[in-house]
């Protein structure tokens, strides 16, 4: 069994929020080439979008491994202590625990991870996301697995045509639950149509229950109690003989959609597919962005990766999404723009609310029922 693991973590950002300094890359690669070397990882790539960086790795290990998960807690040790010397942004921001214990889990890092058999020919694709909530991928997900608008598989490969299982987190009951496509597809766009409490973690293809996608599903601001930037959230899936075409996955981007995690972290904004020359935020520290890796795996190597977003057929979904940009930001400090004001629980914005709370009196006890002078006479 080879497993993917993707664990991502902004350890500071160059400039502000907006990207990362190469030498904090480099140190992350440094590191990781001597894990590889040691045979603890069979092979690793060292990506970023925005101001995250995503080690990418394979191993023989399971998931939840202990020795990689404490591999990649002291590889992002290490580019926060680049971090710190370089004076970066927000320094070790995503690493709230002070120790790694057991699981990188719940200490602030996004963990995806897929354990499989490796196919004669094993194309996967690893997208990572900037200034997004973890539910960003539901939307795409539900194209690509249950929507045959978006993959013709589903209507025409008779290895997909038994469908998917969706595994369904929620982030506020800890609960999770499984939801069978296509028959219970509408129960499952109940819940994931809330991507700021419901999220999928995983995707399986029904029959043999092989694991075909994988998502990071945390909420920072939950684990923490408090903002601490957005989640970022990276998805790994499988592509192709029986599963969605490579296309068919990358299909799910074109149509930009919303998600929330602009600008500190309480604005929504269009979920703009880039290149990997365009993975840095500008505007309004955004948008939310997605950049796209893909690789070929050999005996657990990662051949790639390539650059899988930014082709020119992504053009029109980048101009439709910079326009849904400039039409929220029209709205400036309102909403729909901005989050509603239970998912701004966990910004500062309680806090300045605390300070204009005297301002609200409570209304008299007949005066809320009393039409106002003018109106009662003119009846
Ligand atoms: C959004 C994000 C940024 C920051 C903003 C303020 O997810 O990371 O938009 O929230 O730049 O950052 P601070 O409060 O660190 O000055
Ligand atoms: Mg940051
Ligand atoms: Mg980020």
């Amino acid at each position: 069994m080879l497993t993917l693991t993707v664990i991502k973590a902004d350890t500071g950002g160059f400039v502000g929020h907006s990207s990362v300094h190469p030498a904090m890359l480099s140190t992350a690669e440094e590191k990781l080439g001597l894990a590889r070397l040691s045979g603890l990882l069979r092979d690793f790539r060292v990506a970023k979008v925005g101001d995250d960086i995503a080690l990418i790795l394979t191993h023989f290990g399971s998931e939840d491994e202990e020795d990689i998960h404490h591999l990649a807690w002291d590889v992002f040790q290490a580019t926060t202590r680049v971090a710190q010397r370089l004076k970066m942004y927000g320094a070790g921001q995503d690493l709230l625990a002070h120790a790694f214990s057991g699981n990188i889990r719940g200490l602030g890092p996004g963990v995806a991870e897929m354990s499989f058999e490796e196919r004669p020919s094993e194309p996967v694709l690893v997208f990572l996301a900037d200034k997004t909530g973890a539910g960003a991928w539901n939307l795409p997900l539900f194209r690509i697995f249950a929507d045959p608008f978006n993959t013709p598989g589903l209507v025409i490969d008779p290895k997909m045509r038994p469908g998917f299982d969706f595994e369904v987190l929620d982030l506020l009951g800890r609960r999770v639950a499984r939801f069978s496509t296509p028959e219970e597809a509408y129960d499952l766009l109940l819940f994931i149509g809330a991507p700021s409490r419901y999220v999928i973690r995983r995707v399986y293809r029904r029959g043999d229950a092989e694991p075909v996608a994988a998502t990071s599903t945390q909420r920072l601001n939950l684990v923490a109690g408090r903002y601490v930037g957005k989640d970022d959230p990276v998805l790994i899936i499988r592509a192709q003989s029986g599963l969605p075409a490579v296309g068919e996955i990358l299909e799910a981007f074109a149509q930009p959609s919303l998600a929330a995690g602009w600008m500190r972290g309480s604005h929504y904004g269009p979920l703009l597919p880039v290149g990997w020359d365009q993975d840095a935020p500008a505007r309004f520290d955004g948008p939310p962005r997605v950049v796209g890796l893909g690789f070929q795996l050999a005996e657990g190597r990662l051949i790639g990766p390539r650059d899988m977003l930014g082709d020119v057929s992504f053009d029109s979904a980048r101009r439709q999404a910079l326009e849904l940009a400039d039409a929220l930001r029209r709205m400036g400090p309102f909403e729909p723009h901005r989050l509603p004001l239970d998912e701004m629980e966990y910004t500062t914005l309680p806090e300045v609310m605390a300070r204009v709370k005297d301002r609200f009196v409570p209304l008299e006890e007949d005066e809320e029922a009393s039409p106002p002078a003018g109106m009662a006479a003119e009846r």
